[in-house]
């Protein structure tokens, strides 16, 4: 079982992940989701998290005290500390199979400006950006974190195809889906999907990942094109001709 620790001051925040895939993998005990509010933890007769930036400057910066006692109550449970913030290094799926393999992580939800620089540097933290934009909080951020990386844990995919056969992982985006009906507003399934024939199939989807890769991620087409010289005969062909068709 992966313990996750989340510190945030709006608890009520994390709610979605009690539903589908994560609220069944917290059931089937995989994972153990605990949520702690460092405001529950301000010694500030106001139950005080933030205060003014020293140096002066617009919005407020969450102070160390209650964040600090707020960690220092998980004890053993909080493993390593991620501070989800814009400033970190941007996720990717190598940094959610890292996080996925701990047996215990704890989240850090920053709010305002920002928090205590002590913080970070008292407890080792490591920053994550979920991209480069800014939220209004951690919280959505750190949802993204703990659903991408609780879905590699063996069991909470149960029956659903595994992990390692998704687009990511192979470096090409995925092919196009269908499924009933065949005819749908005079809209029609590719008629190679309906042919049976499964070695045409898996060409046909192996094009369409290379065409929608290079199309809408040239940086992961080049990679795949580098990094797969030999992919076998019929696929080589394939590969030739979409490359004609740059
Ligand atoms: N907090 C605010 N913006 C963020 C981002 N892009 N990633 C992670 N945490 C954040």
């Amino acid at each position: 079982m992966m313990k996750i620790s989340i510190l945030s001051i709006f608890p009520e925040m994390f709610t979605p992940l009690k539903e589908s895939i994560i609220g069944r993998a917290i059931e089937k005990n995989l994972i153990k989701i605990d949520i702690v509010n460092p405001r529950d933890f301000s010694t500030n007769k106001h139950k005080k998290v933030d205060d003014y930036s020293f140096g002066g400057g617009p919005g407020m910066v969450m102070m160390p005290q209650p964040i600090f006692d707020a960690i220092d109550s998980l004890g053993d449970e909080k493993g390593k500390i991620f501070y989800m913030s814009p400033r970190g290094k941007v996720l990717n799926e190598e940094k959610v199979r890292e996080i996925a393999a701990l047996d215990k992580a704890t989240f850090l939800c920053g709010h305002y400006e920002g928090i205590d620089q002590r913080i970070i540097e008292h407890y080792d933290m490591e920053e994550i950006s979920i991209g480069d934009y800014v939220l209004t909080g951690g919280e959505l951020a750190a949802m993204v974190v703990i659903d991408s990386a609780c879905r590699l844990i063996p069991g909470v995919l149960a029956g659903e195809s595994s992990a390692d056969e998704e687009s990511i992982y192979s470096g090409l985006l995925e092919f196009p889906q269908y499924t009933q009906p065949r005819d749908f507003r005079d809209e029609k399934v590719p008629e190679v999907l309906l042919s049976g024939n499964h070695k045409l199939i898996e060409l046909w989807r192996f094009e369409q990942s290379l065409l929608i890769t290079k199309r809408e991620r040239p940086d992961l087409f080049e990679k795949y094109v580098e990094t797969h010289k030999n992919l076998g005969k019929e696929k080589n062909k394939v590969m030739e001709k979409v490359l004609k068709m740059m």
